[in-house]
């Protein structure tokens, strides 16, 4: 059992602090110095207003013609071998500023095709070009294929066509392949803007699960950017431009082919969607994320989560992340709670007694850790830190930063982290054997459970932040540690709690956004020649 006092004191101070991993982030800041436009950014919390909003609001949506207009993309089918034709006035008063004035983004989606088409096989083709004779002989046009239920592709309008007197026409023409089903037939969106890609992909996951219990689970976006004035706590997130989908695990190849589609990953045969989710933003772990409490799940069952990100609403385009995969506990003793109060870093699965309501529990675990808290912190009103230089403890940490640590090792102690599944480093609980008297008689939970230990870096970062009048110490040695805390290895579940701002993971993806990548790849080529 773990003694709960006020200062735990261990073998001897640990020096090792686990260090922050480096983001492998690339670095896409000199992409700004391109001006798109309306400047989409696809981790924006809220849909963007101002240009696009105005924009789109003038659009005449019940226009039937084949033109196509800025940012609005059209949906058309088209069976196989057959070939339809579409044109884009270039607006020469608008665009991308001086140099990139009449550049033309084109992008698409295919949003379902033939089940006969394999992997392999040639898809849909799209051609362009400013010359109208394109329609009639396709090798004066250029050609792009779909790949992965997405084509983009970058138009710079001649020369000649930016003199006043005419206006460039932009000349686009789709064709299926030749399919043995003669009547199989595609369903695929296009878009074209001068400003910004009206479809997007993204190869990160973007969206990671925080935690299952048997029944629900909690799923953020990563960190998004956001205007100063964001409040969000008071933001109200139906008007985020994020969706969520959880689809049935024995759908996870469905979109194998059209993985880079938001039509087709939108319009799927999801089990739940975005509106059945209480949907909040958080700033959890330091950074704002949009979160997604997800309930009515089956216990010990798979499922696939896609997050998709709107453009001015659901029709005007958008973009998807790579999805990813999670699994629900066991029927057990564990629940999962989140949004506490005091112990606001918390969300995890809890211990729990049988029937007992989330509200009830979840003031019941805070109430006592804002209880013991409260001894400490007239604890640290005793020591004068925020006063002069000379009595500052330590040049860089603050009062502020030693109180947060304590509160959030507090909590990881007095709130264990339940688990229904037996992995390496996980303590069993029988039931009148867990961590505190106050869980055992208080809480009670009703049936043996899996307890995952706080990491050891939670307690070396009230070492690292405190004074050291206070005397904290964390254990150095790996049987000690192992007691009562462990190290986080990675893997596909968590082998210990973190609690407090977010460590990074081993799984920092490539933040790569590949196709913005591509675009500016073919901007830089095209001031090199210019
Ligand atoms: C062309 O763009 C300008 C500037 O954005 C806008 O004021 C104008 O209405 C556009 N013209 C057409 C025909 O859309
Ligand atoms: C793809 O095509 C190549 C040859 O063009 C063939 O060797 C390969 O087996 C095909 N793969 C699939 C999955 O059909
Ligand atoms: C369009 O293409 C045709 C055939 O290649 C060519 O003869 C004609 O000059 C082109 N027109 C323009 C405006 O470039
Ligand atoms: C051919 O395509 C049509 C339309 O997609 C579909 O309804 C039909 O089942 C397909 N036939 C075969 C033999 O796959
Ligand atoms: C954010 O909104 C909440 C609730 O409306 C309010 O209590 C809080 O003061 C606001 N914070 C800021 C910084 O405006
Ligand atoms: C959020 O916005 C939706 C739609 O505009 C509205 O129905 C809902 O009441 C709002 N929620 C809050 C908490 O303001
Ligand atoms: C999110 O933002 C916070 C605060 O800026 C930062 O500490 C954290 O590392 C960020 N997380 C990721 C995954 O970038
Ligand atoms: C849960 O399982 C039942 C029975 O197998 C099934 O009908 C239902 O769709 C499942 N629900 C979810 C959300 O997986
Ligand atoms: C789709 O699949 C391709 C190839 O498997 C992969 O490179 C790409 O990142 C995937 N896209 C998304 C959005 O997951
Ligand atoms: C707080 O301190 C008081 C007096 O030192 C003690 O009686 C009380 O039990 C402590 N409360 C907790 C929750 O430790
Ligand atoms: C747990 O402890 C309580 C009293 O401390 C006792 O009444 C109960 O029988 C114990 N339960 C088990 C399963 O040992
Ligand atoms: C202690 O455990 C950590 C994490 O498992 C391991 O990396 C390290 O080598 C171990 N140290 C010793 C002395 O066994």
């Amino acid at each position: 059992m773990f003694p709960v006092l006020l200062f735990i004191i261990f073998v001897r101070l640990c020096t090792g602090l686990k260090h922050r991993a480096d983001s492998q982030a690339l670095d896409f800041s000199d992409a700004n110095f391109f001006d798109v436009g309306f400047d989409l950014d696809i981790n924006e919390a809220i849909e963007p207003s101002g240009h696009i909003d105005s924009f789109l609001q003038r659009v005449d949506r019940d226009d039937k013609s084949k033109g196509l207009h800025e940012f609005t993309p059209i949906q058309n089918t088209i069976g196989q071998s057959q070939t339809q034709y579409y044109s884009f006035n270039v607006n020469t008063s608008s665009g991308l500023g001086e140099y990139y004035e009449f550049l033309i983004f084109l992008t698409g989606n295919i949003c379902s095709q033939p089940s006969n088409v394999k992997e392999n096989e040639t898809s849909l083709a799209v051609y362009y070009s400013f010359n109208s004779s394109m329609f009639s002989n396709f090798e004066i046009g250029q050609m792009v294929l779909y790949e992965n239920g997405y084509f983009q592709a970058l138009a710079d309008v001649p020369v000649a066509a930016n003199s006043e007197s005419d206006d460039s026409v932009l000349y686009i023409a789709v064709r299926a392949p030749q399919n043995t089903n003669t009547s199989a037939i595609w369903s695929y969106e296009i878009g074209v803007s001068q400003n910004d890609l009206v479809f997007q992909w993204d190869d990160r996951t973007w969206a990671s699960l925080v935690d299952t219990d048997p029944h629900s689970a909690l799923i953020v976006t990563g960190n998004l950017t956001t205007k100063e004035d964001f409040n969000a706590s008071s933001a109200n997130a139906t008007h985020s431009r994020y969706s969520l989908f959880i689809y049935d695990y024995q759908y996870r190849d469905l979109f194998k082919q059209l993985n880079n589609s938001w039509c087709a990953v939108k319009n799927g045969p999801a089990l739940m969607s975005t509106s059945q989710f209480q949907r909040s933003y958080t700033t959890r772990g330091g950074g704002l994320q949009q979160q997604f409490y997800v309930e009515g799940l089956n216990s010990s069952t798979k499922y696939v989560a896609y997050l998709v990100s709107n453009f001015g609403g659901s029709k005007f385009g958008g973009a998807v992340y790579q999805p990813f995969t999670f699994e629900t506990m066991d029927e057990g003793p564990c629940s999962l709670l989140y949004d506490l109060d005091f112990c606001d870093q918390v969300a995890y699965s809890v211990p729990m007694p049988y029937g007992q309501s989330k509200e009830k529990l979840r003031d019941t675990y805070d109430n006592y850790a804002r209880e013991v808290y409260t001894n400490f912190s007239k604890a640290m009103d005793q020591i004068s830190c925020e006063t002069t230089n000379d009595a500052i403890f330590s040049p860089v940490r603050t009062c502020d930063d030693c109180r947060n640590s304590y509160k959030n090792w507090l909590c990881s102690v007095m709130i264990p982290r339940c688990s229904t599944r037996d992995i390496k480093g996980y303590k069993l609980r029988e039931v009148n054997n867990s961590r505190s008297d106050f869980i055992n008689q208080e809480i009670a939970p009703s049936d043996p459970y899996f307890e995952i230990l706080p990491c050891v870096n939670v307690c070396q970062a009230i070492v690292r932040d405190c004074p050291a009048d206070f005397g904290f110490l964390c254990p150095t040695k790996n049987g000690s540690i192992s007691l009562s805390y462990y190290w986080d290895d990675g893997g596909e579940f968590p082998t210990c709690n973190y609690v407090g701002d977010v460590i990074a993971t081993v799984s920092a993806a490539t933040r790569a956004i590949l196709n913005w990548w591509m675009i500016m790849l073919m901007i830089s080529a095209l001031i090199i020649t210019l």
